[in-house]
């Protein structure tokens, strides 16, 4: 018997789909826009930092907490706020870059050492790379690096964790998009943004980048094929005042990821250790090598100075995971990092409050799993940082003082 496939007993009115579609989005973006007003609400005031108390302070500028005081009661750095009880309120991530300011002790590369153009990809949906972007780009602004965190996804997922509401607070024309349209543009600083982070700064994102993925794709195979360097033109454009340049991609292969591919010089791939998530990491590497091949070709050619794999949203109480675990380290060696990022419900729970981990004042879990959450995520982090010193050849004494190298 055959199933007969061309009559159809129910459909939608082909003129009025537009219409269904608009009223979905549109009620979708009320209850996103009551959900982000909650988790501004639940935070005391704009986005802000925890201080650092003047131990951690210590350890940031590398100076002692006796040197520190010193200073202050020198003049050479202004003092430290108190409560009324005489507490010491603790220092802001600015104050700790005055620190290192007056004691010569930023990290930042020197002006002949590369930037580091981070990207965090894999075609997978979901993996963690806006979570690690993010957490990363943060952790290095701690560190004293000045960093710029591109979002490249139309999903804008980082932008919003910046407290941002992107369809409403953001434009076309805050966006990668003007740049990616108009030729005739020489640069990116347009579309950089300071954040409340110290060091670190944004260049948002919001759904109209979705439209310069397809206007990149059409213009592409009408033989344009160097629009797959604007990106990389862009970030060239602003890459003196930064150290490290991170890169959240979208999750697809599409001209923008493509674009990420030829600007990024290092890249990170995250991938959850699980039977699908290995399988699609495998089609990604495929299509990694696709992509390197085509852009190659096309006389834009990717060069990375390492490739690091990381196991993300890991669970080692199951055995499968535990298993597939190993099975990459065995594979991957060198080419994984040593640290994984755990699942964990901190992370969870920070994100839906629409914050980092690094941003929570309190644990929302328990201590115990807030600190878990710390070092797994401080882990990773560190290790990328070494990574990208090894490329700086003006770190290269240090690193080998440090035991690295
Ligand atoms: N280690 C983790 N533990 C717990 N939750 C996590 C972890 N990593 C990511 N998540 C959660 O998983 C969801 C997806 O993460 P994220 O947005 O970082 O993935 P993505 O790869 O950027 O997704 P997309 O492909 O859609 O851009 C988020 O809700 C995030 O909070
Ligand atoms: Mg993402």
């Amino acid at each position: 018997m055959q199933i007969q496939t061309s009559k159809v007993i129910f459909m939608l009115n082909p003129a009025q789909l537009p219409d269904v579609v608009a009223e979905l989005y549109n009620k979708s973006l009320d209850v996103l826009t009551s959900l982000r007003e909650r988790a501004a609400a639940q935070r005391s005031g704009p986005k802000s930092l925890p201080r650092f108390s003047i131990s951690t302070a210590a350890d940031l500028v590398g100076r002692t907490s006796a040197a520190i005081r010193e200073a202050e009661k020198e003049g050479r750095l202004p003092s430290n706020e108190r409560t009324h009880s005489g507490r010491r309120i603790g220092y802001t991530l600015q104050q700790v870059n005055e620190m290192r300011a007056a004691f010569g002790t930023k990290p930042w590369r020197h002006p002949d050492d590369p930037v580091a153009v981070i990207a965090v990809q894999n075609f997978k949906g979901g993996v963690g790379k806006s979570t690690i972007s993010v957490h990363l780009a943060q952790h290095l602004a701690t560190k004293g690096y000045r960093v710029c965190l591109i979002d490249c996804d139309s999903q804008a997922s980082s932008t919003s964790l910046f407290g941002y509401v992107p369809d409403l607070d953001l434009e076309e024309s805050d966006t990668l998009y003007p740049f990616f349209r108009e030729e005739e543009m020489s640069s990116l600083a347009y579309a950089v943004k300071a954040t409340h982070w110290d060091g670190l700064y944004l260049i948002p994102s919001n759904l109209r980048l979705y439209a310069a993925e397809y206007e990149l794709a059409a213009r592409v195979s009408r033989g344009q094929p160097l629009l797959l360097d604007r990106l990389a033109q862009g970030i060239a454009s602003i890459s003196e005042a930064f150290d490290v340049v991170v890169l959240d991609p979208p999750p697809a292969l599409g001209t923008i990821s493509l674009s990420v591919m030829r600007a990024a010089n290092a890249l990170m791939i995250p991938t959850p250790p699980t039977v699908m998530d290995f399988a699609s990491t495998t089609s990604f590497l495929a299509m990694l090598y696709e992509t390197i091949s085509t852009l190659n070709e096309n006389g834009l050619p990717v060069a990375l100075n390492w490739i690091k794999m990381v196991a993300s949203r890991t669970d080692e109480q199951k055995s499968m995971q535990r298993e597939i675990l190993g099975l990459m380290r065995n594979l991957y060696g060198d080419s994984m990092l040593r640290s994984v990022l755990r699942d964990s419900a901190e992370i969870d729970n920070a994100t839906a409050r629409l914050m980092s981990v690094y941003e929570l004042e309190q644990p929302v879990t328990s201590r115990e799993t807030h600190n878990r959450a710390l070092t797994h995520l401080n882990g990773v982090n560190n290790e990328i940082e070494i990574e990208i010193r090894k490329t700086w050849p003006s770190h290269a004494e240090r690193l080998a003082k440090e035991g690295i190298l």
